[in-house]
Parts: C-alpha cells; sequence; structure tokens
C-alpha cells in the first residue's frame, strides 16, 4: 500500500507558565515522538480519552502548529513548506473541527462560508464558483436553498454538513476530521459518519478519524491507532484490534463501551484518574493504571513489538 502521510519522530512541547507571576517556564510533551504512517485511501481512526494529544496530532500532520520531527506528504516534509507551498498543500488537505457552533463565521452566509476557500485559491469567475459551490451543498446532503441562509438557522448535524462542504471544496485529497460527531446529539451522529464514509469512497480520500469513542471509530476505520499521554500504544487493523486487542488500555478501552464488549472477552476496567499530562509517569505511562504492570514498566519505556504486518503494540508484556 502506498504511504499518503510519514509521521517520523514527531515532538510537541507546549509551554506553559507556572509558578509566582509566570517566572518558572515549563513544557507540556503532547507528543512524545509519534511514527505513524498513513495509506493512501484508508481511514485511520485516532482514538485515546480527552487530552492525550490527538488534537495536537492531527494539528501538527496539517502544520496549524510547528512540532519537531517530520511530516512527509507524498515523501516530502511539510513541517519545512514555505508560505507559497504550503499554500498549495492547504488545498490538498484539509481539517473538519469538533464544534461546528464555533468553526462556522455567524455573520456569513452558506454561500460566501463556502466562497471564501475558493477565492483565496484565486478561483474568481462567478459561473466556475456557483457551479462547484453547487456540486459540493447537494454531495453534503443539504440543497440550494440553504446557500442563503445563516449558520444559526442549521441544527448541528446540519451545521457539521456545512464544515464538511467547506473543507471539501477545494477537493482535497487528504482530511484530519477532528471528533467531527462528539458534539453532535447520538441521533444525529450516524448520519454524518455515514456521510463522511460516503464522501470517502465519492471522492477517493484519505482520512485521520479522531475521536475519544471507540465505538464512533469502530464502524469507520480500517485501521485504528491508540494514543495515551502523547504516545501510540497500540496499531491495528480494526478487526484485530477489536478481536483480538493487546495493550491493557485497548482492552479497558473495548470493556468501557457496552456495545462493542464481546462476552468471551474478559473485562478489564479503567482505574484511577488520566495522570497529568505536565507531570506524566516515567516509563510506561500506563503503569500507574495497569492492572498487570511488572517491575520493568515503572524503569523503561517499552519498545514497539510487532504482534502481525498489521498490527503491533508498545507494552513489556509481548517483549
Ligand atoms: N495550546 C496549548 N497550550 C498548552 N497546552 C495545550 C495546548 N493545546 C493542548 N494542550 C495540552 O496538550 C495536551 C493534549 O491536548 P489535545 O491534543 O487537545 O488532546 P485531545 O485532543 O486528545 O483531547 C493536553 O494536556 C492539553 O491540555
Ligand atoms: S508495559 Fe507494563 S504497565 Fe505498561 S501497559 Fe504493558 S504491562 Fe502495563
Ligand atoms: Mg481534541
Amino acid at each position: 500500500m502506498e504511504k499518503l502521510v510519514q509521521i517520523k519522530n514527531l515532538n510537541m512541547y507546549y509551554p506553559v507558565s507556572s509558578g509566582f507571576l509566570n517566572k518558572s517556564k515549563k513544557f507540556l510533551h503532547a507528543l512524545n515522538g509519534i511514527n505513524l504512517d498513513i495509506y493512501k485511501g484508508e481511514i485511520l481512526g485516532l482514538v485515546g480519552e480527552s487530552g492525550c494529544g490527538k488534537s495536537t496530532l492531527g494539528k501538527a500532520i496539517l502544520k496549524l502548529i510547528q512540532p519537531g520531527g517530520e511530516v512527509l506528504y507524498n515523501s516530502e516534509n511539510i513541517l519545512e513548506f514555505d508560505e507559497k507551498t504550503l499554500k498549495q498543500f492547504r488545498k490538498k488537505a484539509q481539517m473538519v473541527f469538533q464544534n461546528p457552533y464555533s468553526s462556522l463565521d455567524p455573520r456569513m452566509t452558506v454561500y460566501s462560508i463556502l466562497r471564501e476557500p475558493l477565492v483565496v485559491h484565486g478561483i474568481r469567475d462567478k459561473k466556475k464558483l456557483d457551479k462547484r459551490i453547487r456540486e459540493i451543498i447537494y454531495l453534503v446532503g443539504l440543497n440550494e436553498e440553504d446557500l442563503k441562509r445563516y449558520p444559526h438557522e442549521f441544527s448541528g448535524g446540519q451545521r457539521q454538513r456545512i464544515a464538511i462542504a467547506r473543507a471539501l471544496i477545494l477537493k482535497p485529497e487528504f482530511l484530519v476530521a477532528d471528533e467531527p460527531v462528539s458534539a453532535l446529539d447520538v441521533s444525529i451522529q450516524a448520519q454524518i459518519i455515514t456521510l463522511l464514509k460516503e464522501l470517502k469512497e465519492k471522492l477517493n480520500l484519505t482520512v485521520l478519524f479522531v475521536s475519544h469513542d471507540l465505538g464512533v471509530v469502530k464502524y469507520l476505520s480500517d485501521r485504528i491507532a491508540v494514543m495515551y499521554l502523547g504516545d501510540i500504544v497500540e496499531l491495528s487493523d480494526s478487526k484485530s484490534l477489536f478481536d483480538n486487542p493487546k495493550h491493557p488500555y485497548t482492552k479497558a478501552l473495548i470493556s468501557s463501551v457496552p456495545s462493542i464488549h464481546e462476552k468471551e472477552q474478559q473485562e478489564l476496567k479503567l482505574t484511577g484518574d488520566l495522570p497529568s499530562p505536565m507531570n506524566p509517569p516515567a516509563a510506561c505511562k500506563f503503569h500507574t493504571r495497569c492492572p498487570y504492570v511488572m517491575d520493568i514498566c515503572s524503569k523503561k519505556e517499552p519498545e514497539i513489538v510487532k504482534i502481525s504486518d498489521s498490527h503491533c503494540v508498545k507494552c513489556f508484556l509481548y517483549s
């Protein structure tokens, strides 16, 4: 399979001021040397509890923030792109955000919202603009009447359709969807998930689909990466991840979703709170919550172990 994105040793440190008068500068290590490939045409799910670094990873691989390491897109390091090359890249790679209430400008009509990216990229011919806007509005399941309306006139699900239309209007090939259904009613979530899946097929997209909810990524993803405090702790094809989860954290996540928790699988409860990302546990970061913790787990960072060609895990139980 062809690699569209290759993420190499990606690190992100956020400066966090602390102490009296913010004198001591500290850093939060949000991405801990991530390595990950995204294949052309796949939907890669990225899951983990809130605060583990999913959005940071999504933004980093679109250069919306500047991490350390490399992000190769079609073999070119986008982190080294100049303004002009970056603008070309922005046409090809887009992001859909979690909150369709804050991500759409309330003063703009849907028409203006969809027109803006086209104009920024030099399409000014009215006929061409209108044609493309009409195409995309039908593609996301809305209609021409909706173009005159303002974001507040729509429901959450419809707003997310508008946000998806905006992300797709320049015909990108890569989409980062960052919790695109997390702000929506459960009854609406399935519609948007189905829409994204259809669009992915129709438009030949490659998608990184981010969610804190394993139940959501299950029905959508070809492969799934499980994240914990800045690390990818397990990466697998979807089937094998659910049939044969390896990492204790993945097992706990699966146990916590009743609808996908198979009876034969032993239940594993996640105990304790997520440690502070400001001050993460040493070595295996999961050792403070892991039921299988061994001596070595708090002393050394586990290596990534290959279980099969499409399944790997970062845990001492398998090395
Ligand atoms: N701009 C920022 N400045 C400082 N810390 C941040 C910033 N953005 C995110 N963080 C912190 O980095 C960690 C990862 O955040 P994020 O990537 O948003 O996680 P997730 O999307 O998985 O919830 C969290 O501890 C969060 O508080
Ligand atoms: S390395 Fe040790 S603490 Fe970490 S997940 Fe594996 S068994 Fe648990
Ligand atoms: Mg997030």
